[in-house]
């Protein structure tokens, strides 16, 4: 390991294995890497890659031994909650650092078709899960009286296998759940990959918070681009104002002139989610033209 190397710990497979890397690419940091190596080296900047099983991501950030990590919100809660039993005067030694918009789930209770759901259902029964502190901190709040059965995996199983009543489990698409006759009752906790930063060891060496600052730096850009498009069009002058209303959160939009003396070009970049829409409000407002473009980077 070079000196104040930072170490980044990513999921060694599964959902979010593909579009971390991607996201780093993103970032220009391309890993060297096969599949059984389960260290790598990047390029450009000063960062190690540690490939973990994901349950283990949040202990090698805790731990000091990797000084980043990208995991499921999910199984960070988890963590923290399973720490904050055994250590009620420590906080865990890792931080939620950002959510990168990516893998978006949620950990909800599902039932049978045939059980009719409310809190108080819940009572004496058993609920099947990968996620007992969660689960046990949501029953809590709630003032229920359930049984935890913890499972690794194939949770959707346990009713059909009379192990539990009911579950509470990950849901993405609901594809899973579906297969094996379940529906969703209630939604304990929303989900997103997210960025985790060690706070073991602080502070750190001003090496390793250089590349660190790099490296969340690229991260923004790459974030706050990802729904930003960058819009031009032309319009008639009268129709300045009317249209740069419609671009908000666009800063100041460029408007440019056109050989055309009546005529105006509009430039801007706008966040806007729902970008038909907001093209038909535009053309209304005498918009023509219009052409739209994503954006790589924004550095604000
Ligand atoms: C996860 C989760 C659900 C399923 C949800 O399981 O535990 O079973 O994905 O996805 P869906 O709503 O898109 O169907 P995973 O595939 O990670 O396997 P495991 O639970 O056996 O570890
Ligand atoms: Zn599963």
């Amino acid at each position: 390991m070079k000196p104040d190397c930072v170490r980044l710990a990513l999921q060694k497979s599964g959902r979010l294995y593909e579009q971390s890397i991607a996201l780093l690419k993103r970032c220009n940091i391309d890993i060297y890497h096969n599949y059984r190596q389960l260290l790598a080296r990047t390029n450009e900047i000063n960062l190690e890659i540690l490939f973990l099983r994901d349950d283990d991501i949040p202990h090698f950030v805790a731990d000091g031994i990797c000084d980043l990590g990208i995991v499921g919100e999910n199984i960070f809660r988890e963590e923290c909650l399973i720490w904050e039993q055994h250590s009620p005067n420590r906080e865990f030694p890792a931080k939620l650092h950002t959510r990168l918009q990516f893998s978006h789930c949620r950990l909800s209770l599902s039932v049978p078709e045939s059980f009719s759901y409310s809190l108080n259902s819940l009572r004496n029964r058993k609920i099947a899960t990968s996620y007992p502190a969660t689960l046990q901190d949501f029953l809590d709040r709630n003032g229920c009286n359930a049984q935890v059965i913890k499972m690794e995996g194939s949770v959707e199983l346990a009713p059909k296998l009379q192990i539990a009543d009911l579950i509470c489990d990950l849901i993405s698409t609901g594809a899973t759940l579906e297969a094996n006759g379940l529906v969703e009752a209630e939604t304990i906790l929303e989900s997103e990959a997210i960025l985790i930063q060690s706070t073991a060891f602080q502070p750190v060496s001003e090496a390793k918070q250089n590349t660190l600052n790099q490296l969340f730096t690229r991260l923004r850009g790459i974030l706050q681009a990802m729904h930003s498009k960058y819009i031009m069009l032309n319009a008639p002058k009268t129709q300045i104002n009317a249209i740069c209303k419609l671009l908000p959160g666009a800063g100041s939009p460029t408007v440019i002139p056109l050989l055309d003396p009546t005529q105006v070009a509009i430039h801007a970049v706008s966040g806007e989610p729902r970008i038909w829409e907001l093209m038909e409000s535009l053309k209304k407002a005498g918009a023509y033209s219009i052409l739209i473009q994503p954006v790589e980077v924004i550095l604000p």
